[in-house]
């Protein structure tokens, strides 16, 4: 049984400022929550039940948001607003919850290395918290990856998910042996130049390991911008003759990286669509916008 978790939201963000001056990104409302609820609510469904935030300066709002505010409850059971109580059930969620701090942001795999005593000697799962599996969070990729890992010989597994290649420069892309959903990973990149990538299948933000990547991190050298990347440490690992899974995103799933305003804006208004009180109206919002910009009749 696979029942941790680290989730790092030590970045600074800064492709997000202005709005990431003095708040997480892995806070940032996508439709009705923030960001890392999102991630939560989706680790507690998979069957994870310690998580453990690698955070930084400027993130006390998350420990906060996880937190029981017993005096909002006394105040909306007092008051006239029973029924918003239901929108803070998720603090009784069955998860403990465990924070330490990145000292310096040299980068993702220098955050997971600092999750090493929390994990201890069992697999855990490394999720991180700008990035949303499956519309609402509704995914199975977590679940299947814990039960593709318990079934076969390995010692890592990475979710991936296939993406336009012109996108490809952006993230860690693997090359695959196979076709198939379940493949080993021969070998992986961190954000290949245009037209290097081994393949248009790339990390989707969500890892299982074994406590060995820990020992990778350790000799995996940053790159030019003083960051340790967790890719370099599974090339390390690769390199050393570990096998390594991937896990295509079931079908129908989708990774929403809220990490640049491209895709947080798509984010949030696909969200709010989706959304079965508000989504209606912002639709009908949303059309008149269109229209008038495209200059359609009413009815176009
Ligand atoms: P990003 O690669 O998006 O980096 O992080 P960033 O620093 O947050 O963002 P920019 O580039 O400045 O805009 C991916 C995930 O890894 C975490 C982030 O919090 C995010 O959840 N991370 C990144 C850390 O925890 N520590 C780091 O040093 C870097």
């Amino acid at each position: 049984m696979i029942t941790s978790a680290i989730v790092p939201v030590a970045g600074s963000g800064t492709r997000l400022l202005p709005a990431t001056k003095s708040q997480p990104k892995e806070m940032l409302p996508v439709g009705k929550k923030p960001v890392v609820q999102y991630v939560v609510e989706e680790l507690a469904r998979a069957g994870i039940e310690q998580i453990l935030f690698v955070t930084g300066k400027a993130k006390h709002s998350i420990e906060n948001h996880f937190d029981y505010d017993h005096e909002l409850l006394r105040q909306l059971s007092d008051g006239e607003k029973k029924e918003l109580l239901a929108e803070l059930e998720f603090e009784r969620m069955q998860v403990s919850f465990f924070y330490t701090r990145q000292r310096r942001q040299r980068g993702l795999g220098d955050a997971v290395l600092c999750g090493q005593r929390f994990a201890g000697q069992e697999p855990f799962v490394i999720a991180l918290g700008d990035s949303i599996l499956g519309l609402h969070a509704d995914s199975s990729c977590v679940a299947q990856m814990i039960a593709a890992f318990e079934a076969e010989q390995a010692c890592g597994i990475i979710a991936v998910e296939e993406v336009a290649p012109d996108m490809t420069q952006h993230y860690g892309v693997v090359r695959p042996d196979g076709t198939g959903p379940l493949f080993a990973i021969e070998d992986l990149v961190e954000k290949p130049a245009p037209g290097q990538a081994p393949s248009n299948l790339a990390i989707a933000g969500r890892y299982l390991f074994t406590p060995i990547i820990f020992d990778a991190i350790r000799h995996t050298k940053p790159d030019k911008r003083g960051e340790v990347q967790l890719t370099d440490a599974i090339r390390i690992l690769r390199g050393r003759g570990y096998r390594i899974l991937g896990l295509k995103l079931p079908p129908g799933e989708r990774r929403y990286d809220i990490g640049n305003f491209e895709s947080y804006f798509a984010t949030f208004l696909e969200f709010a669509l989706a959304d079965p009180v508000y989504g209606p109206e912002v639709k009908k919002r949303l059309l008149e916008l269109l229209r008038t910009e495209a200059r359609l009749p009413a009815d176009g």
